[in-house]
């Protein structure tokens, strides 16, 4: 009998290369400061693949479109959402929808689709106009710098208050706010650990305040149905009959104020720089948003509006309030010829796909006629522009993230015309969150 040996499979699995960065720290704090450039920096010396020391852990970082599709599409929960945001979001937002995976995520996220939906999206909108009527009117006019990140941020938080959890205006000194923002600042703490005066026990303890402010709020939300989230969850039961208890509930919407608030916030302060900065595209806007009439918008109007869509989506090619998208591999997987072992990390990044002049040309300059698919200019890769994320986790707040982008441009320009000196540049920071460092200082002249 004969037998027949198998010839040895050549292995053709290449070592990812990379380097752990100074001793300690890592990357962490190179990454912090510029994010793209240490990026881009990775990009020229390693490639598309490479590895780097990031938050105390190996993150194996995918470049590119490609990456960005075999990423979010195609893996599915071999690359676990919850093992990758828990490195950020552990102890602080844990069983957001963000921070489940598989089949436990798809119920979940089918009974969060009901809040969602235009019934629900017609009567946020409702409220966003109340609020952005009554709080824009205030704004200051005349020829001092008026800070516009703090004001946009208020009036977020407002809009919060009001279509989240369907309360009064909470104060930007509230206990609620200072909570929020301690659970919101805590996430890139390097110290996980409840340290007295740390910034992750700050967070931990803002955490603790939402859940019991939460919990005081239930008994009326689950008694009547009203027009806010916080009820709709509360009410929400998915095609399949799932409903939500009350732990839930809370997990749900202490992620989503997180989910909504700062993105939307960052979005609306890096647009209205780039309308300053371009007074053509703030008229066009402006001539779109607004028929002359006493402010307030209808959804109909607000899905209509075409070139406030494709500045908006400009901005966030510019600008992605989430730049890198972790992810845990929870099987042994194989990209482009790399081997990435059950237990390592993996993430991509807008932030530099976004800007790749392969995919883009002129990638810095503001150009929305980009998106204009009448006419054809935007034919790339399905993921190389991806804000919003993708798969089975694409933001289930796109669509109202956008109506909320569109009712504030819509309040705001109907009253001020918004003006930069023309030498300025905005100063950004990207991490934590994508902000100007100086506040934004704009001129708003009446109109
Ligand atoms: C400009 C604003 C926003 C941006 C850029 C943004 C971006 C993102 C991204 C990139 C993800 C996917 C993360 C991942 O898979 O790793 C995501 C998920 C999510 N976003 Fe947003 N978001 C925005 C606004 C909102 C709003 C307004 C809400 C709610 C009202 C929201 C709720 C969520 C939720 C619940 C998830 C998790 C979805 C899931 O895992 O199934 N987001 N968002």
């Amino acid at each position: 009998m004969s037998s027949v040996i198998a010839p040895l499979e050549p292995s053709r699995s290449r070592p990812i290369p990379g380097d752990s960065g100074p001793p300690g720290i890592g990357h962490s704090l190179e990454f912090a400061q510029d994010p793209l450039g240490f990026i881009q920096r990775r990009m020229a010396r390693h490639g598309s693949v490479s590895w780097c020391s990031l938050f105390g852990r190996r993150m194996n970082v995918l470049l590119g479109p490609d990456a960005n599709e075999w990423v979010l599409k195609t893996q599915g929960a071999a690359l676990s959402n919850k093992g990758g945001w828990n490195v950020f979001l552990e102890s602080l937002f844990d069983r957001g929808l963000m921070l489940r995976d598989g089949k436990d995520h798809r119920a979940q996220r089918k009974v969060m689709q009901v809040a969602f939906k235009p019934a629900a999206l017609r009567g946020y909108v409702e409220e966003m106009n109340r609020i952005s009527d009554e709080r824009v009117a205030q704004w200051e006019t005349g020829d001092d710098a008026f800070l516009l990140y703090p004001a946009i941020k208020s009036l977020t938080l407002g809009l919060a208050s009001r279509v989240f959890l369907g309360m009064p205006l909470v104060d930007q000194s509230s206990e609620v706010n200072q909570a929020f923002i301690d659970t919101v600042h805590a996430t890139l703490s390097l110290i996980r650990y409840p340290i007295p005066g740390g910034l992750y026990r700050k967070g931990i303890q803002g955490r603790a305040f939402l859940e019991r402010y939460l919990t005081e709020l239930l008994p009326e939300k689950r008694a009547q149905e009203t027009p806010d989230m916080l009820s709709r969850l509360c009410h929400a039961i998915s095609e399949d009959g799932e409903v939500y208890r009350d732990d839930d509930v809370i997990d749900h919407m202490i992620f989503l104020l997180m989910a909504a608030h700062d993105t939307t916030t960052s979005t609306l302060s890096a647009l209205f720089y780039e309308l300053a900065k371009h007074p053509e595209w703030q008229e066009r806007l402006r001539e779109e948003l607004w028929d002359g009439a006493a402010p307030g918008i209808d959804l109909t109007a607000l899905e209509g509006a075409r070139y406030s869509e494709m500045a908006a989506k400009e901005t966030l090619r510019l600008y992605p309030p989430v730049p890198t998208q972790p992810r845990l591999a929870t099987e042994d997987l194989s990209w482009q010829g790399y081997d990435i072992p059950a237990g390592s990390f993996v993430a991509i990044s807008s932030l530099y796909t976004h800007r790749m002049p392969e995919h883009w040309p002129a990638p810095q300059s503001f150009d929305p006629l980009r998106f204009d698919n009448e006419g054809l200019r935007h034919k790339g890769h399905p993921y190389a522009w991806f804000p919003f994320g993708g798969g089975a986790h694409l933001c289930i707040g796109m669509h109202f993230a956008l109506l909320e982008i569109k009712v504030v441009l819509h309040h705001v320009l109907s009253r001020y015309r918004v003006s930069v000196p023309e030498n300025y540049e905005m100063p950004l920071e990207v991490v934590p969150l994508m902000q100007p460092r100086d506040g934004l200082p704009v001129r708003l002249e009446p109109l």
